[in-house]
């Protein structure tokens, strides 16, 4: 394994995420979590599914083994070349583009989302990733982020983020996302997701329980209790159209 970059370095451009992927790209294919939580939320009219900085690619592969037709994309060489070698099947499905100014036609997929994504970029970009996110959605678009209501484990980022410039990326608040999707969505709901691959909807996944229903009968009856202790929010915007 390389060393990671240098402790003040920010991840600023696909340059730096070729460097990340060439040490996380393996990792990364044994979390699955997401691509469950995502399946979990679909209706049965959503389609045609795409991925944001998609990196690793492990969720578009996770969806279409379960059937649903997702697409993603990066900007990253080493994460498009690790893909398709290693994901032959899904070879035009593993997309090398710009979440700035995407090459789709508007309205191309029913959802859109991320994971991970915007915590690298100030708001004035993200609004401009939201924007271009609802121009090629149909109905909704999600935006997986890192959750700053769990303080337990912002400490714990803040500390590796000094050795490791992957942990620099910001945390959001509930009201901080409602405010930033307010410009494309018309409604929001946000659902606290991640849970030490231990706990509730994790230990599900674990036990292999990983069906949408009985994911979503998890989300549903616990709402926001479990907000403080998730390490991520789930933000659904249905789109202002
Ligand atoms: C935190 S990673 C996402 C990881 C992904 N959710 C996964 O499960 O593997 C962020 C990804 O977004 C990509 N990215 C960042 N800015 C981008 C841009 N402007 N255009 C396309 N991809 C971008 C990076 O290359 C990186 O792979």
């Amino acid at each position: 394994m390389k060393d990671t970059m240098n402790n003040n370095e920010k991840i600023l451009n696909s340059k730096d995420w070729d460097f990340q992927w060439e040490n996380i790209f393996d990792h990364y294919q044994q979390d699955m979590r997401h691509a469950f939580y995502i399946n979990a939320i679909l209706n049965p009219n959503d389609k045609e599914i795409l991925e944001l900085g998609a990196g690793s690619f492990r969720d578009i592969v996770m969806l279409n083994k379960l059937g649903i037709s997702c697409s993603g994309i990066d900007y990253s060489d080493i994460a498009i070349k690790f893909a398709q070698e290693k994901y032959p099947d899904l070879k035009n499905k593993i997309i090398r583009d710009n979440i700035f100014k995407m090459n789709f036609k508007d309205n191309s997929f029913d959802l859109s989302y991320h994971n991970g994504l915007i915590g690298y970029y100030k708001n004035n970009d993200i609004l401009s990733i939201f924007k271009e996110q609802a121009r090629v959605s149909s109905k909704r678009i999600v935006a997986t982020v890192h959750n700053k209501h769990n303080i337990g484990f912002f400490e714990y980022f803040e500390k590796l983020k000094k050795k490791d410039s992957l942990y620099d990326l910001r945390f959001f608040e509930v009201d901080e996302m409602q405010e930033l999707l307010r410009d494309v969505c018309s409604n929001v709901v946000i659902i606290p997701v991640g849970k030490r691959k231990e706990y509730y909807e994790d230990y599900l996944i674990k036990i292999g329980l990983n069906d949408p229903k009985s994911i979503k009968k998890s989300f549903d009856y616990h709402g926001m209790d479990l907000l403080n202790e998730s390490e991520r929010l789930m933000c659904i915007g249905e789109l202002k159209k």
